[in-house]
Formats: C-alpha cells, sequence, structure tokens
C-alpha cells in the first residue's frame, strides 16, 4: 500500500479507538473504508467515518459489543451483532460462513442486530479467495418505493454473487437494485454533483437530477418491477429471515438516530467441488466463451462482473487516495 495511504488508514483507525473501539475493530473498520476509497466506492468510503463516529457518540453503535455467535448446526450459523458497527459482524460472519463451508460443504450464516457493512464484494472477495462459491445480502434504509407505491421502503439492498473464476480477478457480481446507490447520492450532494437522468424523483414524483432533492424524494428501482422485487426478497432474506428490522423500518444512519439500525445481513459459501472435479477449468472456459463474443462498437473488451473493480485495485492501490476538502475538515476534526 501507499505509504501516504498507511497513515490515512492508521489515522482512521485512530478515530474510530477515539471512538471507543477496540484496537482490532477498529484496524476492520478502517481498512473497510480504506478499501473503499481505493476501489473507488466513495459513497461507502471516508464519506462515512462522522456518521459511524456520530452514531457511536449518541450510542446507537455499541463501540464494546458483545456479539454472539449461535451454533445451529455444522454449517448453520446465526449471530446477534449487539448493534455493532456493521463491519465488525460481517467480518465476524463471512469467516465464519468460511469456515462452516470449509467443514461442511456449505455455510449459512444469518447476521441480526447491525449496521450498514460497506460494500458486500469485500466481503465476498475474502470467500472466493478461499475458493467458495458466495451469495451475500443486506438490507439498508427506506431510498425505493415498491413497484406501484409512492413512497420508499426498501433500500438499496445490494445483491452479491461471487465465485473464483479461475482466472486472475475474481467474477464478484455486486450491485445495488437501485438505478445508482444511495452512497453515489450522498456524495454528490455533499460534493454539489449533479445526478444522471432517469435515477430519482423528488418529493412531489417529478424526475430529478438534485442530489438533495433525489434524497427527499425516491430513488428509482433497476428495471422496475423486476427490481422492487429483488429489493423485496432482499429485505425478505436479510430482514425478515435473520431477525432484523425489515418492511422499511431500518433507521437512516445520517438522519435517525432513534435507535440502532438493527441491520440484518445473509451470507452463504459454498465449494465448488460439489457436483463437478473441475470447476475452475469449467468456469474459466465458460468466461473465455463470454469475453470472446463479436462486439458492439465502442466495446474494447467485454468485462465479467468485479473484472473492472479488481483492475481499479490493482492501479490505485499504488496511488495516494484523493480526499476531498470536506473530509481533510472532517478527519481534522475527528481526530482532535
Ligand atoms: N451496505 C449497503 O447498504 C449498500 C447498499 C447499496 C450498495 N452497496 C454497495 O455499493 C457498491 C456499489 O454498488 P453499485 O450498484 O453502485 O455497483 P456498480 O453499479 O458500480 O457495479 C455493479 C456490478 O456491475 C459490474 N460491472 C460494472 N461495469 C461493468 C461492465 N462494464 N461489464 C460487466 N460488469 C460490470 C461491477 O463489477 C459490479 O459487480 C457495492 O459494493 C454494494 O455492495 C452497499
Amino acid at each position: 500500500m501507499n505509504i501516504k495511504n498507511k497513515k490515512l488508514l492508521n489515522l482512521v483507525k485512530k478515530i474510530f479507538i477515539k471512538h471507543k473501539l477496540s484496537t482490532k475493530h477498529a484496524e476492520i473498520s478502517a481498512r473497510a473504508l480504506i478499501n473503499a476509497e481505493i476501489v473507488g466506492a466513495y459513497g461507502h468510503g471516508l464519506s462515512r467515518l462522522k456518521m459511524y463516529c456520530d452514531r457511536i457518540k449518541k450510542k446507537v453503535i455499541n463501540p464494546k459489543p458483545k456479539i454472539r455467535i449461535k451454533k445451529i448446526s455444522q454449517s448453520i450459523s446465526h449471530i446477534d451483532a449487539n448493534n455493532s458497527i456493521g463491519f465488525v459482524a460481517a467480518d465476524i460472519a463471512i469467516k465464519k460462513a468460511i469456515q462452516n463451508a470449509k467443514k461442511t460443504g456449505i455455510g449459512l450464516v444469518a447476521v441480526k442486530n447491525s449496521g450498514h457493512y460497506g460494500l458486500s464484494g469485500y466481503y465476498a472477495e475474502q470467500a472466493v479467495n478461499k475458493n467458495l462459491v458466495t451469495m451475500i445480502y443486506t438490507n439498508a434504509p427506506p431510498a425505493i418505493a415498491p413497484h406501484g407505491a409512492r413512497k420508499s421502503l426498501f433500500g438499496t439492498n445490494p445483491i452479491c454473487f461471487g465465485t473464483p473464476s479461475g482466472l486472475k480477478a475474481p467474477y464478484i457480481l455486486d450491485t445495488s437494485i437501485s438505478m445508482i446507490n444511495r452512497g453515489k447520492i450522498r456524495f454528490a450532494s455533499k460534493n454539489n454533483q449533479k445526478l444522471p437522468i432517469g435515477v430519482a424523483l423528488d418529493k412531489f414524483g417529478q424526475p430529478t437530477t438534485d442530489a438533495n432533492k433525489a434524497l427527499k424524494g425516491v430513488q428509482l428501482p433497476i428495471a422496475g418491477f423486476r427490481g422492487s422485487g429483488l429489493a423485496w426478497m432482499v429485505d425478505i432474506l436479510s430482514g425478515v429471515l435473520t431477525g432484523s428490522n425489515h418492511a422499511g423500518k431500518v433507521k437512516d444512519p445520517f438522519e435517525d438516530f432513534s435507535g440502532p439500525q438493527n441491520i440484518g445481513h445473509l451470507f452463504i459459501t459454498f465449494k465448488t467441488n460439489l457436483f463437478v472435479k473441475d470447476y475452475n477449468n469449467r468456469i474459466k472456459d465458460n468466461i473465455k466463451k463470454v469475453k470472446r463474443l463479436p462486439k458492439v462498437k465502442g466495446t474494447k473488451e467485454i468485462m465479467y462482473p468485479g473484472q473492472n473493480k479488481y483492475k481499479r485495485y490493482k492501479i490505485n492501490f499504488k496511488k495516494e487516495i484523493k480526499i476531498s476538502k470536506i473530509i481533510k475538515k472532517e478527519l481534522e476534526i475527528l481526530k482532535k
């Protein structure tokens, strides 16, 4: 890692420790935020640090959680995160899911009483690096109106699938089911940037490119009722199934300090050789067939999900993370 980024990582870690996180939990959380910056997911990076610290101060994130892991079977675990910062709950959960899958072939880990954990793909990478297939779901505060409704209720509820690809970059499809993720809208709002057309409506139901108006209105799901259905299913898998908040009850981390978020996550991991012996060759062949297809004009390379992020990571890993004036100021205040 670039030496300046290491310094930044240590600064973020110190800020978390100052906000009463243990050294281990501060390290996990700081690494997740710095990773988001490196892969260019700025809406899930340092622009959220102040929010986490504010939530700890207001006692709606528990800096010293007693996280309990209930063993349901050799494969299945249920984690009560005790309102920890989401990064820590997710880190424990993916490690448990990996452990269960390595033992039995499949790991299923449900998490309740958690918070916003950042990028699903960050956890998927851990499973894929251990040669496992993974599916990860989390719910999020209301942002999207269910198909046919005028009020938002579902979160941007990302769906994430990961698998070893047999190639350098892992295959990781990690996507919110909104046209763009809410972090990008918050980032645009903080930095006075316009939104693309067709991603949000204002509170009167009119299309808007104004990020502040979009935050007060509703975001649009991908693919109409299909996206709305996917968001709903993620809410069921992450919220209803795990014992967490659901149906619009997850609190907005930036605006609602009336209690913990009680977000839920579901982590599924399984071995690649359950049904065939030569999975890695088969998937490599599968991806190569897709990549060799004739391309539409303007496309240099047909990419598979995760490939672009892997490239960005490799390039940015050595470069200094650029932070805006606003975030610099926040860091200065938070470290005091
Ligand atoms: N924790 C939360 O509550 C929460 C909520 C929403 C989103 N998120 C996270 O935000 C992140 C960003 O989400 P997003 O929806 O903006 O993702 P995105 O639109 O940047 O990418 C979505 C997926 O499409 C793939 N992709 C992009 N360009 C491609 C191309 N040209 N060819 C093939 N595949 C391509 C990416 O690799 C990725 O897997 C994700 O990591 C997600 O987990 C978190």
